[in-house]
């Protein structure tokens, strides 16, 4: 008999998680507008709303927050950073940030102005943020395969190049600054990009002059995919792969929060000189001096282990197939999750579990607030709150899928709440023909609204 899959570490600290009752949820509910972001964590009992900084950091990480440098410039620890990121990437220079949208915040300043066009692979919503905030626009280009979540594609992140074509035939290069390629890409489900697709894409790219630039906030997992699903990449080893996909770039930002297991951290990795000096100046208006951007010595020194663990194989495999064992439940049971289950979590569409809820009042907003109510469980909406409305019309943008993530932090729960978070679903599974209301706005932002909308029962 084959060994089953263990995770390669054991517990050393525990925190505590409380259940509490149905109907004290149904008040907090109420209370936080029917908005999750609003609970708060005492009130929840498994929380999924994201992956990022919600993972467990391992002794050496703690053991490395102890012998951080704090001096102001020039710190060992971030010259350890630096040794790690310049080996896992291939990048010569690194600029740090306090998280993933301050380095998008950064190279965007230097790269994106008014009326330039980003191509890429559904970019996040803060990447998405910050290039609409310049008045610039960023173009979908993901494989239409991503949208169908019956397609068994092993890299739905994949950049349609076709579409991008269009794209660099229809815009002028120099309103074209870059190509952004998400690895994993979240929006479509934590799918992975192919090493092929990183490399066709870079291809079709030069031949325009269009330099190619990565959102690696998942990388690692990406790489993970490579090796598992890619012919003729199974012999190699995470760091290879990872140096290969980079090599292909000009540059990346990264939200340490995620494949950095760290709980707070970003940073800018580049190849270009030029780039990186006009970068360095909006960190230092921005972030912080150009060796700790926002971040504390301590910090750099934990994310410096942190990169170099998440990109061993058997922490890979345990994490991806914890993702997996969930959605392999959910699949049992019947429920419409987007396949090949994604890296970082599991995502379920609302339109198929929830049919008599109407679009216009979110479908998936109403299953996150049902699975809540049911058991405590927080995810998070993936559909028409988060796609936000169209800058210029100001009407709803009704995304291709309307999905609730169940992200789950790294190294954190175990497979019994993944069994609860099963049992939990499929609860609210079983009374879904009962659920035919969803949810009307009564106050939104102008952009970024799903983190501070309010809501109320249609
Ligand atoms: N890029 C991707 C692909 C992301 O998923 C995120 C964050 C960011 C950039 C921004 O990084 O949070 O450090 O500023 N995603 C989180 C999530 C928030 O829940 O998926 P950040």
């Amino acid at each position: 008999m084959n060994l089953p899959y263990a995770e390669p570490y054991r517990i050393k600290m525990i925190e505590e998680i409380r259940q509490s009752t149905k109907e004290e949820r149904e008040e907090w509910l109420k209370k936080a507008n029917f908005n999750l972001f609003n609970l708060k964590s005492s009130q929840v009992f498994i929380d999924l709303l994201t992956d990022s900084g919600t993972g467990a950091m391992s002794d050496k990480q703690w053991g490395a927050l102890m012998t951080g440098d704090e001096s102001y410039a020039g710190s060992r620890s971030f010259e350890a950073l630096h040794n790690t990121v310049q080996k896992i990437t291939g990048f010569p220079y690194l600029l740090p940030t306090h998280q993933g949208r301050a380095a998008e915040n950064v190279l965007f300043s230097v790269l994106v102005k008014e009326d330039d066009v980003i191509p890429g692979n559904s970019h996040f919503d803060t990447t998405k943020g910050h290039i609409e905030i310049r008045k610039a626009h960023a173009i979908d280009c993901t494989i239409d395969e991503a949208f169908d979540i019956k397609n068994l594609h092993p890299f739905k992140g994949n950049i349609d190049l076709e579409k991008l074509e269009k794209v660099y035939q229809t815009y002028p290069k120099d309103k074209i600054p870059f190509c952004l390629i998400t690895i994993t890409c979240n929006t479509s489900g934590g799918q992975p990009v192919s090493i092929k697709n990183i490399k066709e894409v870079k291809e079709l790219s030069d031949r325009y002059g269009i330099p190619i630039y990565f959102d690696s906030a998942r990388y690692a997992e990406n790489a993970y995919f490579i090796k598992r699903r890619e012919e003729g990449q199974q012999h190699r080893s995470i760091k290879e792969i990872c140096r290969e996909i980079f090599s292909y770039g000009e540059g990346m930002t990264m939200s340490s929060k995620k494949d950095g297991l760290v709980n707070i951290g970003g940073f800018i990795a580049l190849n270009n000189e030029e780039v990186f000096q006009k970068a360095s100046n909006f960190t230092i208006i921005y972030e912080g001096f150009i060796t700790y951007g926002g971040l504390a010595g301590r910090d750099m020194s934990a994310l410096s282990v942190g990169l170099d663990e998440a990109t061993e194989l058997e922490y890979l495999e345990s994490r991806i197939s914890q993702v997996e064992y969930l959605g392999n439940k959910l699949m049992e049971f019947g429920i419409p999750v987007q396949k090949p289950i994604g890296g970082h979590a599991v995502f379920i569409d609302a339109l198929k579990f929830l049919p008599n809820v109407p679009r216009e009042e979110f479908p998936a907003q109403t299953l996150g607030l049902e699975l809540y109510k049911e058991a405590g469980i927080r995810g998070v909406e993936i559909g028409t709150l988060l796609a936000d409305r169209d800058p210029e019309t100001r009407e709803n943008r009704y995304p291709k899928l309307e999905l609730l993530r169940l992200a789950i932090p790294r190294r954190t729960y175990t497979n019994n709440h993944m069994d609860y978070i099963a049992v939990a679903l499929k609860n609210v599974f079983e009374r879904r023909n009962e659920i035919t209301k969803g949810y009307q706005i009564t106050w939104e932002p102008e952009i970024l609204r799903h983190f501070t909308v309010k809501l109320k029962e249609a």
